[in-house]
């Protein structure tokens, strides 16, 4: 990763026609590159000093699916990041692409990135179950890998996957997501009934999962429950059912169990706010009142929601905290450009938020 030097032995001309395409070529990289501001002066810079001190890092970045609230929180925020650590020395070239949740869509678009020469790829996956293919085509390509958000499990379902813990260029950063499924529940916990409105002696629940494939998903639809039985409160579980991440989801399972089960809906337990949002809308629509005849909870701590959760029309959500998680994985990426040894693993605490 030290083209720089080689940069600064050429000279300019040299450098643009020598390194077209090649990862941290000196910049001004191609005409093909973003018109930035940046680029911009640079063109008009004395040549000498500004391209042949100045090195380009070439940035891949994929996302499951643009389309997705948090995901886009995320993107944008490693995006500004990046752009602010930039110096008149270093530049980041970053290119983020979406995978429209296709898992052929997104193993072409890092294979594309390979043959753009990307000094390092961050990957949001759309299937954790092809880490194992696009972790051994980026390591074979010797390219630092920084997976983010959608956790590889290793067979005992544990922070062990031996395509990250074997290879010192892969990592993963994110949020252990039993955390944010134990804080739903112990926000129940802290109510005065503990979810139990009608005081039966159980806590009757709709479950909105995310993903079933997502480990996000999982512990939080497992942690939630297990916080509430661990704590001796017997739950009883009236609809468990998909949303995908997805407010208008959210909303057709939300009407759909109120409708089925009405009164006997106690607590809606989201995997996410997007979620919450369309059962919030789901729950207005039936008439019933969060507080007073039923609980909403989500996670990722949206503004509308945490906004929501301040007036009360919302019972509680858990910061999925994006800005931590987008910076720690740039900086590791940085780390990984300047040649520095990385950890494989990298976790950012999620946040209660009542
Ligand atoms: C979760 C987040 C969801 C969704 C999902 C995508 O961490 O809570 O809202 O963005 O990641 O994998």
């Amino acid at each position: 990763m030290k083209k720089k030097l080689l940069g600064a032995l050429l000279s300019v001309a040299m450098v643009a026609t020598l390194l077209v395409g090649c990862g941290g070529s000196s910049a001004p990289a191609t005409e093909e590159a973003p018109a930035t501001e940046e680029a911009a002066a640079e063109e008009e810079a004395p040549a000498e000093e500004a391209s042949a001190d100045a090195t380009t890092y070439k940035i891949g970045v994929a996302i499951y699916q643009f389309d997705d609230n948090f995901m886009t929180l995320y993107r944008n925020e490693i995006e500004s990041y990046f752009a602010s650590l930039e110096t008149d020395t270093v530049k980041y070239e970053v290119t983020t692409v979406d995978g429209k949740n296709d898992m052929a869509t997104q193993t072409d678009q890092i294979r594309t990135f390979i043959t753009q020469g990307m000094d390092a790829i961050i990957c949001n996956l759309v299937q954790t179950s092809s880490a194992e293919v696009i972790i051994d085509e980026v390591v074979a390509a010797n390219i630092p890998l920084i997976l983010i958000n959608r956790e590889p499990l290793g067979d005992n379902g544990d922070e062990s996957y031996a395509g990250i813990l074997d290879n010192p260029s892969v990592c993963y950063v994110g949020a252990d997501a039993r955390q944010s499924g134990t804080f739903q529940g112990e926000i129940v916990l802290g109510l005065e009934n503990k979810g139990d409105i009608n005081g039966d002696g159980k806590v009757s629940y709709v479950m909105i999962v995310g993903d079933p494939e997502n480990p996000d998903a999982q512990y939080r639809t497992e942690y939630s429950i297990k916080a509430l039985n661990d704590a001796g409160v017997e739950t009883e579980c009236l609809v468990e059912q998909v949303g995908n991440w997805a407010t208008d989801k959210g909303q057709e399972i939300a009407a759909t169990a109120l409708s089925q089960h009405g009164d006997a809906v106690e607590v809606i337990f989201c995997n996410n706010d997007g979620m919450a949002l369309g059962a919030a809308a789901a729950i207005e629509a039936a008439g019933r009142t969060v507080g007073e005849d039923i609980y909403l909870l989500g996670v990722d701590a949206l503004e509308e929601c945490q906004q929501m959760v301040s007036e009360g029309t919302m019972t509680g959500t858990v910061l999925n905290d994006h800005i931590g998680q987008s910076h720690k994985a740039v900086d590791v990426t940085i780390e990984a450009l300047n040649g520095n040894a990385i950890d494989n693993y990298y976790w950012v605490d999620y946040v209660m938020i009542k």
